[in-house]
């Protein structure tokens, strides 16, 4: 796929330059396809090619490393053309996590092929030419260093033992600089600094102009919130966020191979006017599938903190935040996000890439690694996290109809669902690490710093075994595998035999009390069905009695307002996720967040950060709410997979007086949605030509609904339930 040799340096510079002319005669059409172990971008006379960063990209290198393809034509000229690579260490080669690992232990190095009419030009070899480059240092959690002042001293060039056999052509569409964000606010702090504040806290860099006589070092810091109004970058941890500019006169300065999470941005060096300052937002572009709006701005708030949630976490792959020392592809967040960031945007290309690298690292022993792609050597059978590998495959053929979703990770559920049973006992799992209802709030009585839920591990981890054994018995089922269908229905039902004998009491009392425990029961029907109102009421008084406030975990929330929707309590799942005090979604959104904390507890209401070292303001786990938002209240439900059948069924929530809502699905557009007017609700509903579409109205019987434009006038109903 590639002629070209892979070219390192010999000096080992954190940044380098690789160039060679080439000679380019009446060509219809001239590409360069290249990648690198690091990072890299390229340069035709000068002018940097295309508008992608960060490539080519993160997956697991050992097993995959993506090729990039660009056209040129525009930028050749007849006769000698020049080609530049440069290079810098990006997730390849650089330190990750807070560790400062480098797992992959490889030495920067870049392949490139120029072809004319599909005839190869020049390639990469010894003879081309290396150098220091304007990028001096640069590193994906530390940031970049640029001194367009000082001599770039000429390097010598080396072939790198390369594998070509890992070469694949690129999966998704790249990281770009998707929008600009001007500067809100000028803020001089109690501390003193210089700070910038954009207004959103985003994944990107930013872009600094200078004038003609400027002359200087500008340094920038980046965080991601203020702390009694001064800049606060303790929770970045070991990452320095820095970048730093040193410049002659007039620039359009911004980095190349580093991102950061932040809102604030702090200036050092000059004080620029807030016009020469704006925040690029930098992640995966991807197509924009739905929307939500309702009547209440706070509201519309916290569904702009999703969307920001996920495009702060869409670079290249889908991480658990973008600013600290971590910025990894948590297998337990993306399980939990999943089916919101699909309703948000079109994920295709970009989780059939991330679910390459979740493949690539399973272990022989079908052991899933909780960050993928895998840098921390760790792989188990964790809830949640391991399921992964089962639950977000489902979920994307569930939204998009594609069964290779399924037939690509087949194997890899099957060899999961294995090493799962050897942590059993007598049926159940029993053993291996797990990470459980992660950051919960409620077991902060016995032990306020744990980051660990009360809810039991085990029992957790056999819930969402036997959803995962469902799972793979259901795709064996649309694969046509009738054996390993058999084979897998019979696992499922006597596991779930078994989780009954153990955790339910024999008048069907669940063993534990927990909202997490009493949610997943319910949800993943593992609950005996004739005990399920009785669990369903329990859960009910047990979330009114925490008062309405979400003190659940990474696997208790995503299912916990289902649980109740879907039971009879709707009032009460709407009351969860409206309330407004401590601990709570609007909580986050009333204290100013402009993305999905890491943890409820992100902020106290007094203002002041979580000490712990590990504090995020901008993790999606917790946004994985708005899923419930598309399909329960503004009513956009797939009846059958890839939306093929649909049921539109708007069901006003208290608090919301109107909430519409669009998804842009493989099959159509379908929008729904209700507005209260005076003592009547108006509903509305839009599905395209070619699904078979049915409208369930509160309270009423399905219909046929045709395609095209609906709407509905009823009479509000008075209160059912309190
Ligand atoms: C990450 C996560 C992740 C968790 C595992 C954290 O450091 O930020 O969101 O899922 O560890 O427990």
């Amino acid at each position: 796929m590639l002629k070209g040799k892979f070219i390192g340096v010999k000096e080992g510079a954190n940044v380098f330059v690789l160039e060679r002319t080439f000679e380019v005669r009446q060509a219809k059409k001239v590409i360069v396809r290249a990648t690198a172990q690091g990072v890299y971008f390229l340069q035709i006379n000068g002018k940097r090619v295309g508008d992608a960063f960060l490539a080519p990209g993160w997956t697991s290198y050992q097993k995959t490393l993506q090729v990039q393809e660009y056209d040129v034509t525009e930028l050749v000229q007849e006769g000698e053309n020049t080609l530049s690579v440069t290079v810098g260490e990006g997730w390849c080669c650089g330190p990750l996590a807070w560790d400062s690992r480098r797992y992959y232990e490889r030495q920067m190095s870049v392949c490139a092929d120029v072809l004319a009419d599909g005839k190869l030009l020049v390639c990469t070899d010894e003879n081309w030419t290396a150098r220091e480059s304007y990028i001096r240092k640069s590193g994906i959690y530390d940031g970049e260093t640029q001194d367009f002042t000082a001599e770039r001293k000429p390097l010598t060039p080396v072939a790198v033992p390369f594998r070509k056999n890992t070469l694949i052509p690129q999966m998704c569409a790249p990281v770009r600089t998707v929008c600009r964000l001007p500067v809100k606010e000028v803020i001089r702090t109690p501390e003193g600094d210089l700070v910038y504040d954009f207004g959103q806290n985003i994944a990107g860099v930013a872009e600094i102009r200078t004038d003609a006589d400027f002359s200087g070092t500008l340094t920038l810091r980046f965080a991601e919130i203020l702390v009694k109004g001064n800049f606060y970058t303790e929770n970045l941890r070991s990452a320095k966020a820095t970048d730093s500019f040193t410049v002659q006169g007039e620039a359009v300065l911004s980095p190349e191979f580093t991102f950061h999470g932040f809102r604030y941005l702090k200036l050092e060096g000059a004080e620029l006017p807030a016009d020469k300052i704006t925040a690029l937002v930098r992640h995966t572009d991807l197509v924009r599938t739905g929307t939500l709006e309702t009547d209440d701005a706070r509201f519309n708030r916290l569904y702009q903190n999703v969307i920001w949630g996920q495009r702060g976490n869409f670079v290249d792959i889908p991480t658990d935040c973008p600013q600290r020392d971590e910025r990894l592809g948590w297998t337990g967040d993306i399980n939990a996000f999943c089916r919101t960031a699909a309703y948000n945007y079109d994920i295709r290309s970009f989780m059939k890439k991330w679910l390459r690298s979740l493949r690539d690292d399973q272990r022989e022993d079908g052991t899933i690694p909780h960050v993928a792609p895998d840098i921390l050597g760790w792989a188990d059978t964790d809830a949640m996290w391991c399921d992964a590998v089962t639950m977000v495959p489902w979920t994307l053929y569930e939204m998009y109809g594609d069964l290779s979703f399924l037939s690509d990770n087949f194997a890899a559920m099957k060899k999961f669902i294995a090493a799962r049973e050897r942590a059993m006992e007598d049926g159940l799992v029993a053993r291996g690490h797990e990470f459980g209802d992660w950051l919960a709030l409620d077991k902060e009585v016995m032990e306020p710093e744990s980051p660990f839920g009360r809810t039991d591990n085990y029992f957790l981890s056999n819930v969402l075994h036997s959803m995962s054994l469902s799972v793979v018995a259901r795709a064996a089922k649309l694969l046509g595998k009738e054996k390993a269908e058999k084979k897998y229905s019979r696992k499922y039902e006597s596991h779930l035999k078994k989780m009954r004998r153990e955790y339910f009491t024999r008048s069907g009392r669940l063993a534990f009390d927990t909202i997490t425990a009493q949610a997943v029961a319910l949800h993943f029907n593992i609950v005996p069905e004739k005990q399920r109102e009785k669990l369903a009421a329990a859960l009910n008084e047990n979330v009114l009695r925490h008062g309405c406030r979400v003190t659940t975990g990474f696997i208790g929330t995503p299912f916990l307002l289902y649980a109740l929707a879907d039971n009879g309590y709707f009032d009460t799942a709407c009351k969860l996720l409206l309330n407004n005090e401590y601990p709570g979604w609007l909580y986050e959104v009333d204290m100013g967040a402009t993305t999905i904390w890491e943890r409820w507890n992100s902020l106290t209401p007094d203002g002041m950060p979580n000490p712990d070292g590990m504090n995020s303001y901008n993790h999606y786990a917790y946004g994985s709410v708005m899923e419930f938002v598309y399909r329960r209240i503004a009513g956009i439900e797939a009846a059958s997979a890839g939306f093929e059948k649909v049921t539109v069924r708007p069901c006003p929530c208290k608090g919301l007086a109107r909430v519409s809502a669009s998804y842009d699905s493989v099959r159509g557009k379908i929008c729904a949605g209700y507005e209260e007017k005076g003592d009547e609700i108006v509903y509305f509903a839009e599905v395209p030509e070619n699904v078979e579409a049915q409208l369930i109205l509160p309270g009423e019987e399905p219909v046929a609904l045709s395609a095209g434009k609906h709407t509905f006038v009823r009479k509000r109903q008075e209160e059912t339930q309190e």
